[in-house]
């Protein structure tokens, strides 16, 4: 996958990686930074979409399309498409370019709004990234696990670096017997699920 990753998507990532950095130096409010995964994270999610079983793929929190994209580059080897949700204006926008200059749209389907309102038609999801507000990680987790495929893999984001906020989403998690669940310690910590 990332051996054959397009010049425009590298491009693109370059340069919202660079955004990221600038807003984090900088002091952008915190609503208006990018917020991205790392590229370690990126590639964890690319890798583990690769291998997911087949269904839907989601992704809750789009931001700019960084981390979209690092698991559309499964999406281009599965001849599938993810859907990622994103709620604020700004970040949509900035997103369809995304989308558009690097060439993914096939791949890729931004639906706009609060994912919650969405996540319970969403049936045979066998791929999940959660990387939203912190405050809504219980929901999307309560409304995405019962719709998933055996095997099916959800990954919430901030699992170490948040981990005081999400603990109890992350307890829930370990101890859910429709899953198996662990930490892994990778960028900010990734809460890794598998439907049983
Ligand atoms: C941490 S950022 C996502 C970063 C992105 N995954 C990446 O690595 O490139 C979180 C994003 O989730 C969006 N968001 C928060 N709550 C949401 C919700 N309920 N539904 C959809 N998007 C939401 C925010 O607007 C923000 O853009």
């Amino acid at each position: 996958m990332f051996h054959n990753i397009s010049e425009l998507v590298i491009r693109r990532m370059n340069y919202l990686e660079s955004l990221d950095s600038k807003d984090r130096a900088d002091g952008t409010p915190r609503m208006k930074r990018l917020r991205q995964i790392p590229p370690e994270t990126g590639k964890f999610l690319s890798i583990l979409a690769a291998s997911a079983p087949n269904g839907e793929f989601l992704e809750i929190g789009t931001s700019g399309g960084y981390s979209t994209m690092w698991i559309a580059l499964a999406c281009i080897e599965r001849g599938i498409k993810i859907k990622t949700f994103e709620i604020l204006e700004e970040k949509i926008k900035l997103a369809k370019e995304t989308f558009r200059k690097s060439k993914m749209t096939k791949y890729v389907e931004l639906v706009e709004g609060d994912a919650r309102d969405f996540l319970k038609e969403e049936k045979n999801v066998s791929f999940c990234f959660l990387d939203a507000e912190k405050e809504v990680y219980d929901d999307c987790y309560d409304l995405t696990i019962p719709n998933m495929v055996k095997g099916g893999l959800l990954v919430a984001d901030n699992a170490i670096n948040h981990y005081d906020t999400l603990k109890p989403m992350i307890d829930k998690a370990l101890s859910d017997e429709r899953v198996d669940a662990l930490i892994v310690p990778i960028g900010k910590g990734e809460l890794l699920c598998r439907k049983i």
